[in-house]
């Protein structure tokens, strides 16, 4: 019954020579660049605009790699907006679930191609520019990853409908009904990824939900593209209902109303934590009439764990990619590693030798990745002032540090944009809070084991891994590699085997972690679409 064939989106490589999709795409920037864009609210539909009414504020957008330049003025919502689009959502309630799945999947995969097409390079343009992306880290997040993610779903949804009750009676017919939430969805979106964004809001919509989403205010730009985008894709008002604002306020107003049914959500761990709090609070209060589901992704310290036998030239390059691609800022980023001794100079040189042929520099310059194409511009700025700063000082009380050696980079630069250099550090302590502390940045903390002591150093990365997120072994040997999976069970939610911990593909690999790092309900799975149903039984006798 699966409308179409459905596959993975192609990246476009952008080499030197794709002459038309690098025109195509400078123009893009040049219109986001020449003007800053108004980015108001949308609620049932209808724009609202910081200078509408004097009480509404703004935000100011800024690109990351030119701090001095406005992207978007952002309006904030008020409460009474708030309260507003919560009202919008339950009043879109009956018709968006009472619409045939049929009609809901078709807005979702008309955005999709949509976004592969007509609006490709508008999209990567506004997430470059916004969030510091070169093109490469752009095209697999706002392009791929997100169309996949809207496509799939579709898949999963018709996939999860079909599973019915498989005992009847003779003279009864049984069936489950996929009933979305009782409710409004509350979706709380990052700046990282626009496709998670993407997925945070579109996974519970296509269930039949309605959504208030809080969008990151540094990737309002590209999140409010994606919407209009959603909107000329058929999407009916009040569906989607766009809060960028102060997060305290808004999540007040959400969280203290009747209808809220669930929490979709992808940030840090500190804000996660008290959101579960809040929400089980509100539960134990009464506040509720269902007990909301709550699904989250936060943070994690993943690792890249290196056995002698492991093809060292592979883990460097991966490593390379894993921690330093998007400046690190990848809820799955590689920031530790766990390297032999025997092995650990000829790493540490060959991460150094290679690095230092890769750029730092301004987004809208910078073509490829370390994989192949143009190397220039391998990395950008990291997000903000409050990231650099905390980037910034981690490497300075490195360099206080006795049991810390910057062993490559450490280089910090705000003069035009937010701008963090690669920066290896090792460590000879083995409980190192670098070895446990995520910075979402591009620092790295190796630690040398002695060869004969693999069980140990798996036992060691376990018992480090408050989080659960992301992790890879590398080595030939394969008792090496069926040890590392079985003593590392927890470690990580994704498990890669002789592979970067990142980049996981829609639909391939399955994303998401437990522990520390959230409810591991599987972005790109069919998992995450039972979070947003409440399944009703019926028997008919006839
Ligand atoms: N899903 C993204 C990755 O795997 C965060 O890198």
């Amino acid at each position: 019954n699966i409308p179409k064939q459905i596959t993975n989106e192609a990246v476009k490589p952008f080499g030197l020579t794709d002459t038309k999709d690098w025109d195509l795409l400078r123009a893009s920037l040049m219109k986001f660049k020449s003007s800053s864009l108004e980015v108001p609210l949308v609620i049932n539909g209808e724009r609202r605009y910081y200078n509408d009414q004097t009480k509404r504020g703004f935000f100011a957008q800024t690109n990351p790699a030119h701090h001095q330049q406005v992207l978007a003025t952002v309006t904030q919502a008020t409460r009474e907006d708030v309260k507003d689009a919560i009202q919008a959502a339950k009043d879109a309630k009956k018709k968006w679930l009472e619409m045939p799945f049929y009609d809901r999947a078709a807005v979702f995969l008309r955005a999709a191609d949509l976004v592969s097409t007509k609006y490709r390079y508008d999209m990567l343009a506004a997430t470059m520019l916004g969030q510091g992306k070169n093109v490469y880290q752009a095209e697999i997040d706002c392009i791929t990853e997100l169309s996949d993610f809207f496509r799939f779903n579709v898949k999963y949804a018709y996939e999860l409908y079909s599973q019915q009750p498989i005992e009847s009676s003779p003279g009864v017919w049984n069936k489950a009904e996929y009933r979305p939430l009782e409710g409004f969805v509350y979706a709380v979106t990052p700046f990282n990824f626009t496709a998670i964004a993407a997925n945070l809001v579109g996974a519970p919509a296509l269930m039949g939900n309605t959504v208030v989403w809080k969008p990151s205010q540094t990737a309002a730009l590209s999140n409010y593209l994606l919407l209009t985008v959603l909107e000329e894709a058929g999407l009916p008002k009040g569906v989607v209902n766009f809060v960028p604002g102060n997060p305290v306020e808004v999540t007040e107003e959400v969280l203290s109303d009747r209808d809220f049914a669930a929490l979709h959500f992808t940030g840090s761990t500190a804000v996660f934590k008290q959101l579960y709090g809040s929400i089980q609070q509100g539960v134990v209060s009464g506040i509720y009439r269902d007990y909301p589901r709550i699904v989250g992704e936060t943070g994690g310290k993943n690792f890249h764990l290196i056995h002698p036998s492991a093809n060292l030239p592979h883990a460097v390059l991966s490593t390379i990619r894993g921690a330093f691609e998007f400046q690190g800022q990848k809820c799955s980023a590689t920031s530790r590693v766990y390297i032999p001794k025997s092995r650990s100079e000829e790493f540490l040189k060959d991460m150094a030798g290679t690095l230092q042929q890769h750029k730092i520099s301004p987004v809208n310059t910078s073509a490829g990745s370390i994989s192949g194409g143009d190397l220039h511009g391998f990395m950008g700025p990291v997000i903000h002032e409050q990231s650099f700063d905390k980037l910034a000082s981690a490497i300075e009380e490195a360099k206080q540090d006795s049991e810390l050696e910057i062993v490559y980079g450490g280089k910090c630069d705000k003069s035009s944009g937010w701008f963090i250099g690669p920066t290896i550090i090792k460590t000879t302590n083995p409980s190192h809070k670098f070895l446990t502390t995520e910075f979402f940045g591009p620092i790295l903390t190796v630690y040398e084991y002695p060869d004969d002591q693999f069980t140990q150093v798996c036992q060691l990365i376990d018992s480090t891994s408050a989080y659960g997120l992301t992790g890879s072994v590398f080595a030939k040997d394969r008792d090496a590699i069926i040890q590392a999976s079985e003593a590392l069970r927890y470690s990580a939610g994704n498990f890669y085997i002789n592979d970067k911990c990142t980049g996981a593909v829609v639909a391939q690999q399955w994303f998401g972690g437990a522990r520390m790092s959230g409810t591991n309900d599987k972005a790109g799975s069919g998992n995450i679409l039972n979070r947003f149903v409440s399944v009703r039984n019926v028997k008919e006798n006839f």
